[in-house]
């Protein structure tokens, strides 16, 4: 198997469209898929070691094996193409440059979790995208791939574009699957998970847009010759999305057994830091992961070089590493300012916060006062004792993931760069020379 197994025909001219999506080998997986039981495909992406790229990385062949079957009741795939965790913006790319491939993994994996009626749940800013997809699909419809006793196979589905409202929240499965059904997008607890309790009640597969592109080569492949891509249990291969202080910003396709430091100062990717400034630091998986200082990003605590993998990136929990999520890769370089760059995270999930739990509700709000105060030259030190108290009653307090999201960034800011609080802090006038137009508390 080649190392890119989603963007490989990217840049194949009219590969958008059908007919060049089907002469370069496009929709073999489904006429493969027919000829197998879907037991048996779920074994095959348990085999390939596929674990979910949205950002929790849950093993996919589990998720699958763990549907609900109760006879006489329908069971739904929902594709969650919500990416909107700041700095990530892969799917975007998948969906718009080769929106077939979507389209193809969500017949196969409709097919093997028995769903005729699958969705997919974009984020409404991707307005442009929904017209690609819903082209897309009616294309499949036409050649047959789609609709009534697809292929002869005796199995019938359809797949609908739902848009969202603008919600970053809705990106949360369980939200997601409210605003589905035409409510207000507030996350449900958990248990019971979607795959016993999803949509409409029934037992419901919620996977990313590239956990559902990845489908296609394990099916062509085989889900042993997927597993021996990557390291370890980062197995395949992941898009990543770059942006920043980077001279080359964009979606890159990676072998998950290539260094950070590769990732970020190699022409084949990053392609380095302009003007000649050094690395300070980075955010690896989205908005939502502890950002890491530079000697903690091209080399772990123990002194390993970090790879770029679930396990490599996470080395150290949240004291010395961070994790994978989404795949949005970050880069700040010597000249940014860590307090701002959190108080802009602050203040988004203070906006996006829904409202359920009280931690996240009242705790994002504060958290944003506090660092505006901070960044504004008002602050005092034990403002900072202050932020780090109250993001540690948000963690694990809360309904769904957005208080942990919110939290965490906070958290390893003033664990790596205390100093900056501090010169906040000792430096009043210099915070407000460089003040941009902050709101004053
Ligand atoms: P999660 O860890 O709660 O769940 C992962 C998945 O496994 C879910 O689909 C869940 O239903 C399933 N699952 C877990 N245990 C199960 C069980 N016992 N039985 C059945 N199913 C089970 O994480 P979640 O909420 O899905 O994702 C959080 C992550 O999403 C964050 O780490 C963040 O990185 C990422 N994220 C990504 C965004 C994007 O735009 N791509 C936006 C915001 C967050
Ligand atoms: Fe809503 Fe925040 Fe609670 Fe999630 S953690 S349910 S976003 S209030």
């Amino acid at each position: 198997m080649s190392k890119k197994l989603l963007l490989d025909k990217i840049g194949i001219e009219g590969i958008k469209g059908f007919e060049v999506y089907r002469r370069e080998g496009g929709y073999k997986s489904v006429e493969k898929a027919f000829k197998m039981q879907p037991n048996d495909i779920v074994e095959e992406v348990k085999k390939s070691g596929l674990r979910g790229r949205g950002g929790a990385g849950f093993p996919t062949g589990m998720k699958w094996s763990f549907l609900a079957k109760p006879e006489g009741v329908a069971r739904y795939l929902v594709c969650n193409a919500d990416e909107s965790e700041p700095g990530t913006f892969k799917d975007r790319y998948l969906m718009e440059f080769i929106p077939h491939l979507l389209i193809e993994g969500m017949i196969v994996s409709s097919y093997t979790l028995g769903s005729k009626i699958s969705y997919i749940y974009i984020r409404g800013e991707y307005d442009w995208i929904t017209d690609i997809l819903e082209n897309a699909i009616e294309e499949a419809r036409q050649n047959g791939f789609l609709g009534k006793n697809i292929l002869d196979s005796g199995f019938d589905c359809e797949i609908y574009v739902h848009r969202g409202a603008g919600a970053y929240i809705c990106g949360e499965e369980t939200a997601l699957l409210e605003s589905l059904e035409g409510k207000r997008g507030l996350p449900r607890i958990k248990p019971p998970f979607p795959a016993v309790k999803g949509v409409w009640g029934s037992p419901t597969v919620v996977n990313n847009v590239e956990t559902i592109a990845a489908i296609v080569p394990i099916i062509n492949e085989g889900g042993e010759a997927y597993s021996k891509i990557g390291v370890g249990r980062s197995t395949g291969t992941k898009l990543i999305s770059a942006c920043g202080n980077i001279n080359k910003p964009g979606v890159y396709e990676i072998d998950m057994t290539i260094s950070v430091e590769e990732f970020i100062f190699s022409d084949e990717y990053c392609g380095g830091i302009p003007n000649g400034k050094r690395l300070k630091a980075c955010i690896p998986g989205g908005s939502s992961v502890p950002i890491l200082p530079a000697n903690l990003l091209l080399k772990t605590a123990k002194g390993e070089t970090r790879l770029m993998n679930y396990e490599s990136l996470a080395d150290g929990g949240f004291v010395t590493g961070s994790m994978m999520g989404s795949g949005g890769f970050i880069v700040l370089d010597e000249d940014q300012c860590v307090v701002r760059h959190t108080l802009t995270l602050a203040r988004f999930y203070h906006h996006e916060s829904c409202g359920q739990c009280s931690p996240c509700r009242e705790g994002t709000g504060w958290m944003e006062k506090v660092f505006t105060k901070i960044e504004n030259g008002k602050g005092e030190m034990k403002d900072i004792d202050l932020l780090w108290d109250i993001q540690r009653k948000i963690e694990g307090n809360t309904i769904c993931p957005l208080g942990d999201a919110a939290a965490w960034p906070v958290a390893a800011a003033i664990r790596h760069f205390r100093d900056e609080f501090e010169w906040h802090v000792l430096n009043p006038e210099e915070c407000l020379k460089r003040n941009y137009g902050l709101a004053h508390y």
